[in-house]
């Protein structure tokens, strides 16, 4: 057994989470959209063909606001091919995916879908293949009440009311050379501040957000965020993160300890951001937008999970099935947003369905949970309200991360990993207090002790698990629940002490309300 403490203030805290940082992303990849959000003819479908079994999982999911339609579709994306009658909308080849785009989802399906669901929307736009020109047209035809060509034509397609979205993305990692025309920092950051200049100039209310790296180990992270805010800082709200956890290696102990590198990612974006704004004297905070991250490795390298030849039409690609020990990495991951609330306003778990997805369906058939389902669905529920800035003691371990860049094998030292990884949130208007822990330890037991301070009293509401002695058991169509909640016997509450025995590789979330 290992003996870890939490010492709690309720005045002391990190911040407030935003409501957006429970988000999630739909991009039109594989079966997301189709066969995953919308399958007309599906039994469940609804009149518009929405899937009613994956919305109900939806909603009980949690996300709160939608990224689309991509990713790295968007970068050769032509919003106005999918609008309009349906029989009209051309099919096109989608490079990103190497699949057969039919454009019978659009931004307008899109929005009923977020409206259906009560989500809130985001779009990108296409800075890669389009630019700046496409980019405002699209603000005006979701944005602009009416009386022009675009607000017309939205009406004439049967929305006369505005979509009214508010945060947009321009573009997608666009320093990545897979992505239909990269750019160089400088030539992203000139297209990001003319996109950005008149997309707002239709809408000043939109909030914008510049691309930061495609991920920490790009060869240009950090000149490629100092170079684009040196551009865009006047322009934008936000920069964007983005970042996928692996298990190359199959080290159970490194993978666990590999959430830590976004705590390392965040606090270095936040300070090329401050740096910049130091430069110009502003007291501007961009906030950080982490827009895309989840574990995904399996389906990743090589083709074979990431396309199929032919030029197919939904694909069964990155369709990625998550184990026990990917929802514990997910679950640090979870605790490494909650722990930058400040900072980290907005963040989009990708994906939503079947392409690297917490809720996994079958074509025709059921739709069901996968692993990483309950690490996000407890953030959602019980992340909200004040994150506090606990004082924790942790025994810790040494570990070697793999993080590769592209196909070169790196390792590189993993020292002091506390076995460990908590947030705690205090929310005032439900006066609950809610611990979130991961205990990493391969074989121990962790004894937690919690010293909650200045809380009235305290009194034990939930305490769940997430555990199982086989590391890599999966949920199925079959069996849909072979991993889910548990109980978590044995919490002791008395006054503002808390104790509980975590096992051994398991996520828990201990939920107390003040009386
Ligand atoms: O989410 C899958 C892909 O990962 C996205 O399309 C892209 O932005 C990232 O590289």
């Amino acid at each position: 057994m290992v003996a870890a403490s939490i010492l709690l203030n309720k005045d002391f805290a990190v911040g407030t989470t935003d409501p957006r940082l429970f988000g999630a992303f739909a991009e039109h990849l594989g079966r997301c959209i189709y066969g995953g959000l919308y399958e007309p003819g599906h039994p469940e479908a609804d009149e518009k063909g929405f899937r009613k079994d994956v919305m109900a999982l939806v909603k009980e999911l949690g996300p709160t606001i939608l990224r689309y339609p991509g990713g790295n579709f968007v970068s050769g994306y032509n919003w106005e091919d999918a609008v309009g009658p349906v029989e009209d909308r051309p099919k096109r080849l989608d490079l990103a995916w190497r699949s057969t785009e039919p454009n019978t989802f659009g931004t307008n399906e899109f929005i009923d879908w977020c409206r259906a669901t009560g989500i809130e929307p985001m779009l990108a736009v296409n800075l890669g293949t389009r630019g700046g020109d496409a980019a405002r047209n699209l603000v005006e035809y979701c944005n602009h009440p009416s009386g022009t060509y675009y607000s017309d034509l939205r009406a004439e397609h049967g929305w006369s009311e505005p979509h009214d979205v508010k945060f947009w993305c321009l573009g997608n990692e666009m320093d990545g050379p897979w992505q239909m025309e990269a750019k160089t920092a400088t030539e992203y950051g000139r297209i990001a501040t003319e996109a950005a200049k008149m997309m707002r100039w239709i809408d000043p209310s939109i909030e914008l957000a510049a691309c930061g790296s495609s991920s920490r180990r790009m060869p240009t992270f950090g000149e490629w965020e100092d170079t684009v805010l040196e551009h865009t800082f006047d322009h934008v709200e936000w920069i964007s993160l983005h970042t996928y956890l692996n298990n190359y290696a199959e080290d159970t102990a490194a993978f666990l300890a590999s959430p830590d590198l976004m705590d390392d990612f965040i606090e270095e974006v936040v300070a090329i951001a401050d740096a910049v704004a130091a430069r110009r004297l502003s007291d501007k905070r961009i906030m950080l937008s982490f827009d895309e991250w989840n574990v995904w490795y399996r389906t990743r390298r090589g083709s074979e999970g990431r396309t199929k030849p032919g030029w197919p039409v939904a694909p069964e690609i990155l369709e990625e099935i998550y184990n026990m020990e990917d929802a514990l990495a997910f679950g640090g991951a979870v605790i490494s947003l909650l722990n930058h609330a400040d900072r980290v306003r907005c963040a989009c778990l990708a994906q939503l369905v079947n392409a690297i997805a917490p809720i996994m369906t079958e074509t025709g058939g059921p739709a069901w949970r996968q692993t990483i389902f309950f690490p996000f669905a407890d953030m959602s529920a019980h992340g909200q309200g004040r994150v506090l800035n606990g004082q924790v003691k942790s025994p810790t371990y040494d570990a070697r991360y793999y993080d590769p860049r592209n196909t070169q094998d790196l390792y590189y030292p993993a020292k002091d990993v506390p076995y460990l990884k908590t947030a705690s949130v205090y929310d005032p208007d439900r006066r609950t207090l809610t611990i979130f822990a991961l205990n990493r330890h391969l074989t121990e037991e962790m004894q937690l002790d919690v010293t909650a301070r200045s809380f009235a009293d305290l009194t034990l509401e939930d305490a769940h698990e997430l555990h199982d002695g086989d590391l890599e058991a999966i949920n199925t169509k079959d069996e849909p629940d072979r991993i889910t909640r548990k109980p978590l016997e044995g919490v002791r509450v008395q006054g503002g002490t808390i104790s509980a025995t975590l096992k051994p590789l398991s996520w828990n979330v201990i939920r107390l309300v003040e009386r």
